[in-house]
């Protein structure tokens, strides 16, 4: 068993690293294997919306040159899912928001059914609407989402800050240890996970 842990920020080392970390050590606690992906500093394009990966059925995006295929692969095998973002004016950081929607729209459907969970770091305010967008990757996409005992926050500019963050580091804990017993459990109940029951309707509110 095994789980992914994507790192967002360009800071490869940065406090978002810390608080993965600190989900990592708790998950590898419980037995689980852990292996920490960095987006690092690589040009990252958004979508280009140019849908050859739906009208091929290639599974992953047609734009081979940066990070998201690889993570992509990374993410399919894994059993679990944890995404890292630093908080950029309220939101997600962009250069992981353009990995984040090519990866969940041209290979969403191979995550689907694995726990997942996103983790944001600020300096002070915005960590709720950054925390919000992680989520909704995971909702569209089948991904049971992993609780805490709190939203998935840490607070602070430098990592020797985020390890003073006594509740937010906590969170990361309980967050893992969570993470590990949903792996267990839904590992332990594969057979029973409902697979594609239903052809997916899009209407696009027009009818
Ligand atoms: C472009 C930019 C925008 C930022 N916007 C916010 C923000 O809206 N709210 C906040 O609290 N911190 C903001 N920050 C600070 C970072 O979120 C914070 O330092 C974070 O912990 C950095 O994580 P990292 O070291 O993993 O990159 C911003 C930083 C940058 C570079």
């Amino acid at each position: 068993m095994k789980v992914l842990l994507i790192n967002g920020s360009p800071r490869k080392n940065g406090c978002t690293f810390t608080a993965l970390t600190e989900v990592a050590g708790e998950i590898a606690a419980q037995g689980i294997e852990t292996e920490i992906f960095h987006i690092g500093n690589e040009p990252l394009r958004g979508c280009q919306a140019c849908g050859r990966c739906q009208k091929q059925k290639l599974n992953r995006c047609t734009f081979d040159d940066d990070p998201v295929n690889r993570c992509l692969a990374l993410a399919a095998q894994a059993d679990g899912l944890v995404v890292g973002s630093p908080v950029y004016f309220a939101g997600i950081n962009s250069a992981l928001g353009a990995l984040l929607d090519r990866m969940f729209y041209s290979g969403g459907g191979q995550l689907a059914y694995k726990p997942a969970c996103g983790v944001v770091s600020c300096r002070r305010g915005g960590a709720g609407s950054a925390f919000d967008r992680l989520n909704k990757y995971f909702t569209i996409s089948n991904m049971p989402v992993v609780p805490s005992q709190y939203w998935n926050a840490v607070h602070g500019n430098t990592p020797a800050e985020v390890r003073q963050d006594e509740e937010g580091l906590q969170i990361m804990r309980t967050l893992g240890r969570n993470m590990a017993w949903l792996v267990k459990s839904l590992t332990a109940a594969a057979d029973s996970a409902p697979r594609a029951a239903e052809k997916r309707a899009r209407t696009n509110f027009i009818r």
